[in-house]
């Protein structure tokens, strides 16, 4: 097998040019091979020659040029990559490339790989929030095109909100786990997954829920796909880009979720339940607005369907997996819901911790099997707890 990764790293003409810079110097420090496009416009702040010095490899700027002294056709480097990283990506590169537009070096190369692109936005506020560009955004993310979130700040121009590429050690250490070869373990599997909070209805317009974002359950659905598994995702209502390749199924009720998993269930190899899911609902739903009155408004929650315990007992073959979300005594609660659910593995988590758990990039977790195995894994992305959660489903460690 070859050893080297190969990157190739279009270079597109913002302010933030210089820092691709140290992107490719650490990439290279992890022995990593770069390759570099720049557009013409990214030829306007820093000259190719800088690039050229620090990926020790030949820098393309122009389609047409002759003589074609590295002898390569139009679309060699799109088959050359492993990975395609676009950073800085002006709002012209993804406005080119949501709409197919294949106009130089670096947009065809785009057009025409089969690598994985990961785009690294900056620009202005203003134009990262233009409705046009988020549009682009997100029909690229419905293609599977990967995206690193700028960050906020103040920005060059002086204007403060998001726009600001992502800090440099955060796109090296996405394009390295990219990088890392996915085994397609889970080829042939299907997979089930529950993610994101669920709604209980007072009346049309209020409902009560619960904090989850879905990030969690995002996370295993994508991983389990990478590695290869047909995978099922239930999901309540997140703010989250819809993962492409999947079958997606959107709910907003425990009746919902239920109903939806119920009907997947029997097919699943393996169920994973990380949906925060509502425990109680209004006694009585009004159909119509509740009418504000003088006083205080009592409501009566009922408890409601617990999946969880219902898939327990209805399990044959599958693998299930629940998630502890606690506040106190996370091992011993979490160890008894192991049991009294009939589940093959728990995640346990804290969620006292403010950065992690809930609405956090991050999460830290302690994985414990039926068999009485503990792991307990240090604060990491929700996607490498989702690696860890397979790798233990799969005997892996
Ligand atoms: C000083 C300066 C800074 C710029 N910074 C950005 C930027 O950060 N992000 C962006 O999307 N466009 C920026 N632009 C505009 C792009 O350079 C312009 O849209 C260009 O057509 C992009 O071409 P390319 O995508 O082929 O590199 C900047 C322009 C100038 C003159």
């Amino acid at each position: 097998m070859r050893e080297k990764k190969r990157v190739v790293i279009g270079v597109t003409g913002g302010i933030a040019v210089y820092k691709a810079l140290d992107i490719i110097s650490a990439l290279r420090k992890q022995d990593v091979e770069i390759k570099v496009i720049m557009t013409e416009s990214a030829k306007q702040f820093v000259t190719p020659l800088a690039f050229q010095s620090l990926s020790q490899n030949m820098v393309i700027t122009d389609m047409f040029a002759e003589p074609k002294a590295w002898e390569i056709q139009h679309i060699a480097l799109a088959q050359w990559a492993d990975i395609m990283l676009i950073a800085p990506a002006t709002a012209n590169i993804v406005g080119k490339v949501a709409n197919g537009i294949a106009d130089d070096m670096l947009s065809t190369s785009i057009m025409a790989t089969e690598a994985k692109v990961i785009f690294a936005p900056a620009m202005n506020t203003k134009m990262y929030e233009n409705k046009i560009v988020q549009d682009n955004i997100n029909k690229l993310k419905g293609y599977g095109y990967s995206f690193i979130e700028p960050a906020s700040g103040r920005l060059a121009c002086g204007d403060i909100g998001k726009g600001k590429l992502a800090n440099v050690s955060d796109i090296v250490d996405r394009v390295l786990i990219e990088l890392e070869e996915k085994e397609k373990d889970l080829l042939g599997k299907k997979v089930l997954i529950t993610a994101g909070p669920t709604i209980a209805p007072i009346d049309p317009v209020r409902y009560i829920t619960n904090k989850s974002t879905g990030k969690m359950g995002y996370a295993i659905a994508q991983e389990a796909k990478e590695r290869g598994a047909e995978v099922t995702l239930v999901s309540g209502p997140t703010n989250l880009p819809k993962i492409a390749d999947i079958n997606f199924i959107s709910v907003k009720t425990n009746g919902e979720m239920k109903e939806a998993v119920l009907r997947y269930y029997d097919f699943a190899d393996i169920v994973i339940k990380s949906a925060a899911v509502a425990d109680y609902k209004p006694k009585e739903y009004s159909n119509e607005k509740i009418k504000k009155g003088e006083g205080d408004l009592e409501l009566t929650l009922a408890r409601d369907s617990d999946i969880l315990k219902i898939l327990g007992e209805r399990k044959k073959e599958q693998i299930l997996v629940g998630f502890a979300a606690e506040s106190n005594n996370v091992l011993n609660n979490a160890e008894k819901k192991l049991k009294n659910k009939n589940l093959d593995f728990i995640v346990a988590n804290d969620i006292t911790s403010n950065d992690t758990g809930f609405a956090s990039e991050d999460n830290k977790v302690t994985i414990l099997s039926k068999e009485g195995k503990v792991i307990n894994l240090d604060k990491m992305s929700k996607k490498q707890v989702a690696t860890n959660i397979f790798d233990m489903i799969l005997g892996k460690r």
